[in-house]
């Protein structure tokens, strides 16, 4: 996958931290998994999982406990981005998750999604951000 990137970043090997997150989902009302993990420009790895409840609209994605954990364990800026349903296959970020993830990596995030190595600026263009309320 780093060779499609043109990067020189170990992407299987955030795709394995996020195959590890989605052992710990908690979903049963969808039966949908998901894990997720992304690097931090510390070279952190922040992880998250989704947690579903019985009042359906509260489910937290996977990108919450991330977002959180990244706060939590010291912040900084998230430059790499992957999540996974529970076989492993790479899916797309949910709206509501995008915003979540350019409010925590701006438009150069990369992301790796379903058609490849992609920019937050490319999968959620013209985003409304922290630079609108300057
Ligand atoms: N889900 C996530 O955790 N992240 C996403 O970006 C897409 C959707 C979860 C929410 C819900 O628990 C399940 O997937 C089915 O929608």
């Amino acid at each position: 996958m780093a060779a499609q990137s043109g990067q020189d970043f170990d992407w299987d090997g955030l795709k394995a931290a996020a195959e590890e997150a989605v052992t710990h989902a908690y979903a049963p009302y969808s039966h949908f998994s998901v894990g997720a993990a992304a690097l931090v420009d510390d070279g952190r790895v922040v992880t998250g999982c989704n947690v579903e409840n019985a009042a359906y609209g509260v489910a937290l994605c996977a990108e919450c406990g991330l977002v959180s954990q990244l706060h939590i364990t010291g912040g900084g800026r998230l430059t790499h981005f992957v999540c996974v349903n529970g076989d492993r296959e790479v899916i797309m970020p949910c709206g509501r998750c995008r915003q979540l993830l350019f409010e925590n990596g701006g438009r150069d995030l990369l992301l790796w999604t379903v058609s490849g190595i992609k920019t937050m600026d490319e999968v959620l263009p013209d985003a409304f951000g922290p630079d609108d309320l300057a």
